[in-house]
């Protein structure tokens, strides 16, 4: 059994192929219905657009029955700490929930965002890993506190399908947003991009770095890829010479908990860390990315955002096709 929590537990070549087998589906070359008879649980404690419409239709188009579930809405509130007194307001705990849910589906997807409140706990991914122990059918993480693999996946196809798949000079930069949100997508953007070998510039205010020791797995994975990895706080000058450009707002590591603190220290970089036309200027005709939703004009301009540039539906879309090429590979139907 093969879960996909994250893009480190597979190999380059692994993804490559998950690629391939994604650009089948998209271009109606594999029109396989792996999953008739099968159904997959779509767990989803957080709001969502892409991931749940584009679960729901892959598994749809597979042959297969979505059924999607919302903690503490359309289902029980979930307990996940081992050896708690559950005499507060959660009614199930995930070792059931799992369980039962194992019983009928052939896959569980799940989606948990960090609570932004304590970084030494969330950063282990308490809720996913949870998932994982107590689960006998494949785990797909559809966003965790730490991880955002499926939309890692999408964005490497997007680069390979608009600027071929030799090494690119790909930055990520953090924009200002009114408040700080997870670090989901960049860390997986950022890891991924380094399997892939891209040359990777993480452009962000000193204060908002990601992870240590994820930052020592991209540098390892980038080094055993062939490309690099470069760090700056100077928005402008990252942008220069860049292929692509990929733009999320984070909140940093020391406000967690202290969310009116974050907000008040980023008010600072609100004029300068925004991708408008002049920082696109500065690029090698980059497209632009962002895995969406968006806002106009705090994180990136309208004028960008509308541009031939810009590549943010594609990469929505490639959220379809990536996620069926994973259902098939991990349920053991592969391509
Ligand atoms: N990019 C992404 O995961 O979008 P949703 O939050 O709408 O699912």
């Amino acid at each position: 059994m093969r879960n996909f929590l994250t893009t480190a537990d597979w190999s380059r070549a692994e993804l490559d192929r998950l690629i391939d087998s994604a650009l089948l589906f998209k271009h109606g070359k594999d029109q396989a219905k792996p999953l008739i008879g099968k159904s997959v649980a779509l767990v989803f404690f957080n709001p969502s657009l892409r991931t749940r419409a584009s679960m729901q239709i892959g598994i749809y188009e597979l042959g297969g029955n979505p059924v999607v579930l919302e903690p503490g809405g359309t289902s029980w509130t979930l307990e996940h700490r081992d050896g708690v007194v559950m005499d507060g307001d959660k009614t199930e705990h995930v070792a059931e929930f799992v369980r039962v849910l194992a019983r009928y589906c052939s896959a569980i997807g799940v989606r948990t965002f960090a609570a932004l409140k304590n970084w030494g706990e969330e950063r282990t991914d308490p809720v996913l890993r949870s998932f994982a122990k107590y689960s006998k059918v494949p785990i797909i993480n559809l966003e965790s506190a730490m991880h955002h693999p499926c939309q890692a996946l999408a964005d490497m196809m997007t680069i390979r399908e608009k600027r071929g798949a030799e090494r690119k000079r790909v930055v990520l930069t953090w924009a200002w947003h009114p408040k700080p949100l997870p670090m989901a997508v960049p860390n997986s953007f950022a890891l991924a991009a380094a399997t892939m070998g891209h040359d990777l510039i993480i452009a962000r205010p000193d204060g908002y770095e990601l992870d240590d020791e994820l930052m020592s797995n991209i540098r390892a994975q980038s080094a055993g890829a062939g490309g690099s990895v470069e760090i700056s706080n100077d928005i402008a000058a990252a942008f220069a010479d860049a292929d692509v450009v990929y733009a999320k707002s984070w909140g940093a590591k020391q406000f967690y908990g202290k969310a009116e603190s974050d907000i008040e220290n980023r008010v600072q970089y609100r004029a300068q860390w925004i991708v408008d036309e002049q920082k696109m200027a500065r690029t090698n005709d980059a497209i632009f990315m962002h895995c969406l939703p968006v806002r106009r004009n705090v994180i990136v301009t309208d004028g960008v955002i509308e541009s031939p540039a810009s590549v943010v539906i594609d990469e929505a879309e490639n959220r379809l096709h990536v996620q069926k090429a994973i259902l098939t590979k991990v349920l053991g139907t592969e391509c």
